[in-house]
Parts: C-alpha cells; sequence; structure tokens
C-alpha cells in the first residue's frame, strides 16, 4: 500500500463516523481531500459542511456540497481532519498546511473530533515535525523572542500568510514532553493567534493508515 492508499482506506473508514442529515466540520490537506472526495458520494445525506479553510472551502463546493459560515450553524455533529504528528493519546500537531487555527476553532466547534492519517504520523514524542504557530505581523520578532525562550528555534514560514492574514512561525527542535503545559504556555504569548498543538483538547478518535488495513484509536 502507497501512503496515498492508505490516505485513502481512512479516508473511506471516517464516512462510518458521518452522521445523516448533520452538518460536518471538514479539515484541510491532503487526506482530508480524500475525505472530500469520498463525502461526495454520500452528498445527499448530509446537511451541509462547515470547512476550516479556503482551499477546503472550495474543494467542497467544487463537488456540489453546501458549506456554512460558522457563524450560521448551531451545530456540527463531527470534525474529520487529518494531522501531522500524533502519540498514542490522540495529541497533535497540526498547520502543516498553516490552517490551524481554523482547524482549532471547527475542531472545537463540533462535537467529535475523528482524526484521520497514515502510521508514518504516529510517534512517541511530538516534535519532529516543526510545530506551526500564527503569530499576528507585528508580533513576530517579540513571539519568536519568547520561544526561544521556551527552547525553541522559531522559523518564519517564507512568503505565507494565513487565510486570517497572519504569518506563521515554525518551531523547530522541541520535544514536547507534555503538550498540554506547552499548548498553555504558547497560547499566553501575547501575539500568538493559535498553536499547532491539539493536546488540550485532543482527537476523539484516531484512523490510522498502515499496510494491514485502518487500525481505530480512541
Ligand atoms: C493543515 O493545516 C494541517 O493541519 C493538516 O491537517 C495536516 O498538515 C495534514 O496534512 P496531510 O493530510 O496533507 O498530511
Amino acid at each position: 500500500m502507497t501512503q496515498d492508499e492508505m490516505k485513502q482506506a481512512v479516508a473511506k473508514a471516517a464516512i462510518d463516523y458521518v452522521e445523516a442529515g448533520t452538518i460536518i466540520g471538514v479539515g484541510t490537506g491532503s487526506t482530508a481531500n480524500f475525505f472530500i472526495d469520498e463525502l461526495a458520494k454520500i452528498k445527499h445525506k448530509i446537511d451541509g459542511t462547515v470547512a476550516s479553510s479556503v482551499a477546503s472551502a472550495d474543494r467542497l463546493k467544487g463537488h456540489g456540497i453546501e458549506v456554512f459560515d460558522l457563524n450560521n450553524v448551531s451545530e456540527i455533529s463531527v470534525y474529520i481532519d487529518g494531522a501531522d504528528e500524533t502519540n498514542r493519546h490522540l495529541h497533535l500537531v497540526k498547520g502543516g498546511g498553516g490552517a490551524l487555527t481554523r482547524e482549532k476553532i471547527v475542531a472545537a466547534a463540533s462535537r467529535k473530533f475523528v482524526c484521520i492519517a497514515d502510521d508514518s504520523k504516529l510517534v512517541d514524542i511530538l516534535g519532529k515535525f516543526p510545530l506551526p504557530i500564527e503569530v499576528i505581523p507585528m508580533a513576530r520578532s517579540f513571539v519568536a523572542r519568547e520561544i526561544a525562550k521556551l527552547g525553541g528555534e522559531p522559523v518564519l514560514r517564507d512568503g505565507f500568510t494565513t487565510d486570517n492574514g497572519n504569518v506563521i512561525l515554525d518551531v523547530h527542535n522541541m520535544e514536547i514532553m507534555e503538550p498540554t503545559v506547552l499548548e498553555q504556555k504558547l497560547n499566553n504569548i501575547t501575539g500568538v493567534v493559535t498553536n499547532g498543538l491539539f493536546a488540550i483538547k485532543p482527537a476523539d478518535v484516531l484512523l490510522l493508515g498502515g499496510k494491514d488495513g485502518v487500525k481505530v484509536l480512541d
């Protein structure tokens, strides 16, 4: 099985978590794109979606799937999205695609978060994948200095602006031993919009694709 076939397998498996007659939260990235293509096959069964990025909204609309503004929706039954890293506690690093803030918002507004990933994303300790942090542009240097005090090496994502008009600092060389503690500390730095740790509110279910098929971790 190739990595893409694993992503496709978990995207298909995630369809079992889609509740008919409800609104579905949809994430961003290549695995989420496979999910969007699967969702298109059962689009008549759902009431619509909320997307975590302009790119995903465009792909959903391209399939004729309705995309709502989160402000016009009172309940999202499930949020389905990929991750850049996950540990066995379903703490995640996200934001490789730069959509972390909207992803965290839609995940927070959803009853359940189902993460879909191939097994290359499973690690013992988070942090090998540089941790993305969305930052208000004028605070970029200040926030970078504060992150350096915590032991990380922040690198500005060159030429990238988020859907919210902000910049991303990718933090290298952090061994994230206490994900919930670090998530809170980073949130407390003035100028940080969001960090890519999803540990205070981890995924509820992880569908992990490997050579032998899809494993369910919860
Ligand atoms: C987007 O900002 C990210 O959080 C993605 O969910 C993450 O990068 C996973 O992407 P892939 O499915 O492409 O690996």
